[in-house]
């Protein structure tokens, strides 16, 4: 049994799917924060397969070691979370208590219950502005923002957590972009507000829920003058945690880079995206967003390697067609 943390969120869902898919017996545990439990009734639609749910939060460190005792758990992977780099911003100190705290918390449960292996989810945000492109593993760690810290301080609690007990097996992942969506569009991202992100952004001009995109910056030096980055499919994302967890059957600690290794820019995306609704998605130019970098994709050498092979395979395509499967058939999202 997996006890999957945050999985009624966005990625959380697709690695449900993935992991019953792959044979494996979950149990998501959630505060329904950012999410909706109508995703997990989807899950169990797509796979025709029991899914266990306990509502609870990471930071009840009583919660977690009895939902590990009580459903048999042998790892953990730990998506729960905030996520939103501007709200990091104006409340660092959420972002402290619910990311560094609550993962703290969950540690202290695996361990008191003799439980050590754990998949975390990671960001390329840890990296900072490049030095040297692609972002390899090796690049310099240097998050410019309270919600980037966040993740570089957990990773470096993974990894010293290690040092001193060599058993633990700790796969560490950089996601890059994560955008699309399952291709049955059942299951998507489904955020609370204004988006902050491009796609749901996009999807949402598409589908009429908001007039025009904002396009931050187009003086960048990239070849179209706008933001370049590694968007990956939010199922090849998925895919790459059921590898992890396999190369985690013996006690290791690794950190590797969840992308595709090739950057797509914003104008780019709108173009894929326009093309693959059939919708227009009129756009004012603005200037730069604070905190962004030009371009930013991943070296993906290391992650093919560790993970047994793995790597992402579908294209923005496939992306853009199925992130726009799910937002057209939930316009409104799941709870609409
Ligand atoms: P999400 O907000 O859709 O999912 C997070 C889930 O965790 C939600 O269901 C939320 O209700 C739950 N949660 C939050 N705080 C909790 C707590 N204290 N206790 C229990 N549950 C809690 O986000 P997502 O996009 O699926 O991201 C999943 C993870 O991946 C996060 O850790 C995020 O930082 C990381 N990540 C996301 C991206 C991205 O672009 N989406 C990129 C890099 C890393
Ligand atoms: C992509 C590009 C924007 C919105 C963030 C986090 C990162 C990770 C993924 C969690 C940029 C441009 C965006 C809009 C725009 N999340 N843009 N108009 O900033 O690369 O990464 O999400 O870990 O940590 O920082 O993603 O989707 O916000 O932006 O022009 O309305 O789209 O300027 O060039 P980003 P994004």
């Amino acid at each position: 049994m997996i006890l999957v943390t945050g999985g009624a969120g966005y990625i959380g869902s697709h690695a449900c799917v993935e992991l019953l898919n792959a044979g494996k017996q979950v149990v998501v545990l959630d505060n329904f924060s950012n999410s909706s439990r109508t995703s997990l009734e989807r899950i169990r639609q797509i796979c025709r397969k029991p899914l266990a749910v306990v509502e609870g939060d990471i930071r009840d460190q009583a919660v977690i070691e009895k939902t590990l005792r009580e459903f048999g758990c042998t790892a953990v992977v730990h998506f729960a979370g905030l996520k939103s780099v501007f709200e990091s911003v104006s409340s660092p100190l959420d972002y402290y208590d619910n990311n560094v705290i609550g993962t703290h918390r969950l540690l202290r449960a695996m361990q008191g219950c003799g439980i050590k292996r754990i998949i975390f989810s990671s960001s390329a945000t840890v990296y900072g502005d490049p030095k040297f492109l692609p972002y390899t593993e090796d690049h310099p760690l240097g998050p410019v923002n309270p919600y980037g810290q966040t993740k570089f301080f957990v990773e470096q609690m993974l990894r010293d957590l290690f040092v001193s007990d060599r058993s633990w097996s700790i796969g560490i992942l950089r996601y890059f972009n994560p955008i699309g969506a399952h291709e049955s569009g059942l299951i998507g991202e489904d955020p609370k507000g204004v988006p902050n992100n491009l796609l749901p952004f996009v999807a949402q001009v598409a589908v009429g829920r908001r007039e025009r995109l904002n396009i931050f910056g187009n003086d960048y030096d990239t070849p179209d003058g706008t933001g370049v980055r590694d968007y990956i499919h939010v199922v090849d994302l998925a895919q790459g945690h059921v590898a992890a967890l396999a190369s985690l059957d013996k006690p290791a600690c690794f950190a590797v880079n969840l992308g595709t290794g090739r950057g797509y820019s914003v104008l780019e995306v709108v173009k894929a995206f326009e093309k693959a609704s059939g919708r227009p998605v009129p756009y004012d130019l603005r200037p730069r967003r604070a905190g962004d970098v030009a371009t930013c994709y991943a070296g993906t050498d290391l992650a093919t390697k560790v993970l047994g092979g793995w790597r992402a395979t579908k294209d923005l395509e496939t992306m853009c067609r199925d992130h726009w499967r799910w937002q057209s058939q939930n316009p409104n999202g799941y709870d609409a």
